[in-house]
C-alpha cells in the first residue's frame, strides 16, 4: 500500500470515530499543519525521483482535497449537532400563555399619544419629530415671533443660557420649521412630544405634552383644516357626532388663527363630551402665516397650508376622566394600574382605540 493511502486509510478511520470539534481540529492540525503528514508529503515533492513526481503530486492533491472536504463536513455535522443540543436545553415554549408575569401597562399620555398618530396616519399625516432642547430662532422668530413681540411672554420660558438662545421648546411648533427646512413641499405631518413652561397648578405642569399638526401644499384652505379637525376629534371620542366651534383668535404663527371648542355637559359629575350647552378650549389653529413660509424658503404664493397645536394631556384628561393633570406626573403605581392600558393591546383605527 502507498505511503498516501495508508495516510488515508487511517485518518478517515479516524475521522470516524471522533465526535467532538477539538478532536477533529486535532485531526485537522496532525494533517495540515507545519509539520502535518499531508504537509510534509508536499514538502517530498522537490526530491522525488522525477519519474513519478507527477503522479506523486496528483495523488496528494487528490488526497488532500478528499481529506479536507471529509473533515469540513464532519466539522459542520458536529457543530449543527452541538447546536441542536443546545437549542433542545433552551427550549422556550411559546405557545404557554403568559398569564403569570406581572405586566406593567401603558401611561395615558403614551396610549393617547398612539391613538392621536393612528388616527391622523389613516389619512395621510406621518410622524416627526424634534428635540426638546430648541434653539430660540426655531421656538419663536421663524415662527413670526421676533424679539420683544408680546406672544414672548405668554409663554414663560425655561432658557438654558444667559443670552437666551437656547431653550426648552415652549410649543411642538418649531417641528414646523424643522420638517420644512430638510425637506421640499408638500408637508403633511403631526408631531407629538414634550413641551415646557415655568407654570404649575391642577391644570399647568411644567412639562406637559403637545401634538403639531402641518399640512402644506397647492389650494389648501380653511375648510380642508375643519373638515381634518372635526373628522379627528370624531374618530378620537369615538363619537359620531360632535359640537365643535371655531373662535377668532391669535397666533403669530398663522393668520386667520382660531381656537377650536368642544361642546360638552356634566351629568352625574362626569364630563359628557360631544353634546351639551358649555364649551371647553382643546386647540389653536389657523392657515400658515406667509412670513412664516417665507423664514422657511417656501413661496407663499405658490403653496399655502394650515397648522394646528393640540394639548395632549388634556384631551387624556377629558377622555378617560381624570381630573388633576398633575396626577400624569406622580408616578403611583396604583394610579397607574388604575388608568393605564394593557401593553399588548396598541390602538389601531379598525380594531379600535381604546378597546
Ligand atoms: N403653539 C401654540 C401654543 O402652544 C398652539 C398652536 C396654535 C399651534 C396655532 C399651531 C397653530 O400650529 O397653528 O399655544
Amino acid at each position: 500500500m502507498s505511503e498516501l493511502k495508508k495516510i488515508k486509510d487511517e485518518f478517515l478511520s479516524k475521522l470516524k470515530e471522533s465526535s467532538d470539534l477539538s478532536e477533529i481540529n486535532k485531526i485537522k492540525s496532525e494533517l495540515f499543519g507545519k509539520n502535518g503528514l499531508i504537509s510534509l508529503q508536499f514538502k517530498k515533492i522537490g526530491i522525488i525521483a522525477e519519474s513519478e513526481r507527477k503522479q506523486f503530486a496528483s495523488d496528494l492533491n487528490v488526497i488532500k482535497d478528499e481529506l479536507q472536504n471529509l473533515i469540513n463536513l464532519k466539522i459542520d455535522k458536529v457543530e449543527n449537532l452541538e447546536i441542536n443540543k443546545k437549542l433542545e436545553k433552551e427550549k422556550v415554549d411559546i405557545t404557554l400563555p403568559e398569564r403569570s408575569f406581572v405586566r406593567g401597562k401603558i401611561h395615558p399620555v403614551s396610549q393617547t399619544i398612539d391613538e392621536i398618530s393612528s388616527i391622523f396616519s389613516e389619512i395621510g399625516f406621518s410622524v416627526e419629530e424634534g428635540p426638546d432642547v430648541e434653539n430660540e430662532y426655531n421656538n419663536f422668530t421663524a415662527l413670526n415671533t421676533p424679539d420683544n413681540h408680546p406672544a414672548r411672554d405668554m409663554h414663560d420660558t425655561f432658557y438654558l443660557d444667559e443670552k437666551k438662545q437656547i431653550l426648552l421648546r415652549t410649543h411642538t411648533s418649531p417641528v414646523q420649521i424643522r420638517t420644512m427646512l430638510k425637506d421640499k413641499p408638500p408637508f403633511k405631518i403631526i408631531a407629538p412630544g414634550r413641551t415646557y413652561r415655568s407654570d404649575s397648578d391642577q391644570t399647568h405642569a411644567p412639562m406637559f405634552h403637545q401634538v403639531e399638526g402641518l399640512h402644506i401644499d397647492k389650494n389648501i384652505n380653511m375648510g380642508h383644516l375643519k373638515g381634518c379637525l372635526n373628522y379627528f376629534i370624531k374618530e378620537f371620542f369615538e363619537v359620531d357626532k360632535i359640537k365643535m366651534r371655531f373662535r377668532p383668535s391669535h397666533f403669530p404663527f398663522t393668520e386667520p388663527s382660531a381656537e377650536v371648542d368642544i361642546g360638552y355637559e356634566m351629568k352625574d359629575g362626569k364630563i359628557i363630551v360631544g353634546e351639551g350647552d358649555k364649551w371647553l378650549e382643546i386647540l389653536g389653529c389657523g392657515m400658515v402665516h406667509p412670513n412664516v413660509l417665507k423664514n422657511v424658503k417656501i413661496n407663499p404664493k405658490n403653496f399655502q397650508g394650515y397648522a394646528f397645536g393640540i394639548g395632549i394631556d388634556r384631551l387624556a384628561m377629558l377622555k378617560y376622566g381624570i381630573n388633576d393633570l398633575r396626577s400624569f406626573f406622580d408616578c403611583d403605581y396604583r394610579w397607574l394600574n388604575h388608568f393605564g392600558f394593557d401593553p399588548l393591546d396598541v390602538p389601531t383605527n379598525y380594531r379600535g382605540l381604546s378597546r
